[in-house]
């Protein structure tokens, strides 16, 4: 009888911004940033499986994406095996991607964190989480932060995390606007207000609005949110018409877009909210009842 391939399966979950204020540019061209960001339930699917000595080869399900050394996943899985010098290492990696790209949920960052994590555990490597960090924080300025998920403040260009208790589970309706944006197009648009005064307070304590039994978790702030509208007509518009749909519950751009969501009450109250905006943003947008996760979910995810 033959053996079942083995193989590591991981879930790499998208995140949202709750807060985030860009303190200033640096010379080398980056941002320095003050965030706060949670990771929800919605995910890529990556598989490992035994490949020849030395190949790395990644597939995914989705036509036209990169899956030579440009791609995140390729690149994580390489410097991995650099790090610890043993060329032999291989894998064939399924990628089955669900997150949108270009929408400011942090997929790619998410999937070569998990390529990371998984990857050490698959060629049974013993890679102290600070290496890990350092090898992150090179990839991409968001990739850090998914090693610490699920909540966690992060600052310098994004790679300086600081997790933070507390994860709670919120109903979120997500929309993706159908539109990818580029992040650097709006970092480097000269759009940003580094003018005016910084809100550096990330963190506040749960806001409670009495009247209609809403809270809010943090003090919800986007200053790239300006900047996206400006350079992305069409986001802004959509934006609107959320705004308005939402009828007061708190709406809020993630990271640079184009993504977006709403906070609702409850699960109802964000089932009621995604069969408005399913109507009103019919496809390629996409519309998706999440919720944020906190550390026991993010604990289920890593043993399976
Ligand atoms: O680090 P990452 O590859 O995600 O960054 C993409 C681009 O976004 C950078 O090349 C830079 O233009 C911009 N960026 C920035 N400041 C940050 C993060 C990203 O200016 N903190």
């Amino acid at each position: 009888m033959t053996q079942p391939t083995p193989f590591v399966e991981r879930l790499a979950p998208a995140k949202i911004n709750w807060f985030l204020e860009i303190l200033r540019k640096r010379d080398d061209g980056f941002h320095d940033l003050t965030t706060v960001m949670q990771t929800i339930d919605w995910c890529d699917t990556l598989r490992f499986y035994p490949a020849p000595a030395g190949a790395i080869s990644l597939t995914t399900n989705v036509e036209g994406l990169e899956v030579d050394d440009s791609n995140l996943v390729v690149r994580a899985a390489k410097s991995l095996r650099e790090f610890v010098g043993k060329p032999e290492l291989s894998a064939r990696i399924e990628l089955d991607k669900d997150i949108p790209w270009g929408g400011g949920l942090g997929g790619g960052s998410s999937d070569a964190a998990a390529t990371l994590s998984a990857l050490t555990e698959f060629w049974e490597l013993s890679v102290p989480l600070p290496d890990l960090m350092v090898l992150a924080s090179e990839l991409g300025s968001d990739v850090s932060f998914f090693l610490s998920a699920p909540l966690a403040k992060c600052e310098g260009r994004g790679e300086l995390v600081a997790p933070l208790e507390g994860a709670s589970t919120y109903w979120l309706v997500m929309l993706w606007p159908g539109m990818a944006v580029s992040t650097p197009a709006i970092y480097q648009s000269g759009k940003i207000d580094l003018t005016g005064p910084r809100h550096n307070r990330y963190l506040i304590d749960t806001e409670y609005d009495s009247e209609d039994q809403r809270s809010t978790p943090f003090y919800l702030f986007n200053r790239l949110q300006a900047p996206c509208f400006e350079c992305f007509d069409a986001v802004r518009k959509c934006f609107c018409t959320l705004t308005t749909l939402a009828s007061g519950r708190p709406v809020l751009l993630s990271g640079s877009g184009s993504s977006m969501f709403v906070i609702c009450q409850d699960e109802a109250d964000g089932r009621a909210m995604r069969a408005q905006l399913e109507s009103q943003f019919p496809p390629p947008a996409r519309v998706r009842l999440c919720r944020t996760l906190d550390r026991a979910t993010t604990t289920t995810w890593r043993s399976q």
